[in-house]
């Protein structure tokens, strides 16, 4: 046999322990120490699995560093606070609103900068990014010290696992993952089953999907409200705000089998090589202002992308960069603000959701670009 792979490793665990369930298999195949998605490389830009709003343009960037720094002058100006980036990739995104940021000195003298990153070979990454930033990195956003908070969130939820409960004529079961028996022990497969007596799954499943059709999947993703509770709780105890953008939807709870595998800009099978593709799902926007106003926060209309970038003055930074451009490089800026703000391309499928100290923010004064819900 030749070395380890993850495949084996779980085939291996699944013999002795019976199937994962989805949310242990994409935990593992993202963020095992040694083998996942995440630890091992460098998955961004044209080279990679994907791209993300902050590596299309500077301007996605720049405008969280300014929404941040209106959000902080609007709490008051907090000095010293913690501005906490949950999974920041390349770091990239963090650089630009610094960048930005900078206009107003007293903020960037205000901020401590908190990385909240697991993989090893992205926290490197990041510290060449904002080499020159005194930044503290963490494990979890339990670790980042108390007090008053700015927290951003990009393409972070989406990274989380899922558990996927299915009906079926007999009620609503957890689907699993458990070997296929076309795979061997040195190219093992995988493939979806259900679980044999549908307690775990049916507790899952929210009062209103329950009379779904045979053959509804329904989705949970526990770290993410866990997480979204935790950003709550930090917002009830402390002045500050969150601003989490990603992909999904506003209508939840909704059914639907959103688990999806990207390799090389390509969609690939979820349950192939696991560790050597991004595997996401749909962010349960409601889900996570649930949590968060469970845990004390206020939280606010989620928005689309392009909407929030365009109330932003995404449009006006686009001019001001364009002015001073080659014809190629303005060229570009037209399509990469095509790109963030289009509701064919980013602008309508990601979505920006904000969550504050209840009462900080009362109607009419909601963090830029929102309301309050
Ligand atoms: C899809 S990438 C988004 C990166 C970046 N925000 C961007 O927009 O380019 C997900 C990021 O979250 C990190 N990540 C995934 N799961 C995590 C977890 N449980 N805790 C902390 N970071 C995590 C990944 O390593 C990566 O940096």
């Amino acid at each position: 046999m030749s070395g380890e792979t993850l495949a084996r490793l779980l085939a291996r665990r699944i013999v002795v322990d019976g199937p994962l369930s989805v949310g242990a298999f994409m935990g593992e195949a993202l963020g095992h120490p040694r083998f996942g998605y995440y630890m091992r490389q460098d998955p961004f830009g044209a080279g990679g699995d994907f791209t993300t709003a902050p590596e299309i343009s500077q301007m996605f960037g720049e405008l969280v560093g300014l929404w941040c720094v209106d959000t902080w002058a609007r709490l008051g100006g907090p000095a010293p606070f913690h501005l906490i980036e949950l999974g920041p990739g390349r770091g990239t995104l963090m650089r630009d609103a610094l960048r930005a940021a900078a206009m107003v000195p007293a903020f960037a003298q205000a901020a401590t900068v908190h990385l909240v990153e697991t993989s090893p070979s992205l926290r490197a990454r990041q510290r060449e990014t904002l080499s020159g930033v005194a930044v503290h990195w963490h494990d979890r956003l339990e670790d980042v010290p108390e007090g008053p908070t700015l927290l951003v969130a990009n393409e972070f939820f989406d990274a989380l696992p899922i558990r996927q409960i299915q009906k079926t004529p007999h009620g609503w079961f957890e689907r699993l993952v458990d070997l296929d028996p076309a795979g061997t022990e040195d190219a093992p497969r995988f493939r979806f089953v259900l679980e044999a007596f549908g307690s775990s799954g049916n507790r899952l499943v929210p009062e209103s999907l329950r009379d779904s059709p045979d053959g509804s999947v329904v989705e949970v993703s526990p770290a993410s409200l866990s997480v979204a509770g935790t950003i709550g709780a930090r917002l009830a105890a402390h002045p500050g705000a969150a601003l989490a953008i990603d992909y999904g939807y506003t209508h939840g709870p909704a059914v639907g089998d959103t688990l999806q595998a990207l390799r090389r800009h390509a969609y690939a099978p979820v349950l192939d090589d696991p560790g050597e593709a991004d595997l996401t799902a749909h962010v349960d926007f409601a889900a996570l202002a649930a949590a968060a106003r469970a845990a004390g926060a206020d939280a606010f209309l989620p928005v689309d992308q392009g909407e929030w970038l365009e109330r932003l003055g995404i449009r006006q930074r686009a001019a001001a960069l364009s002015a001073r451009a080659t014809p190629k490089q303005a060229a570009d800026i037209r399509a990469a603000l095509a790109r963030l703000i289009e509701p064919e391309q980013m602008g309508k499928l990601f979505k920006a959701l904000a969550f504050a100290t209840p009462g900080l923010f009362a109607q009419g004064n909601a963090p830029a670009g929102f309301a309050l819900a």
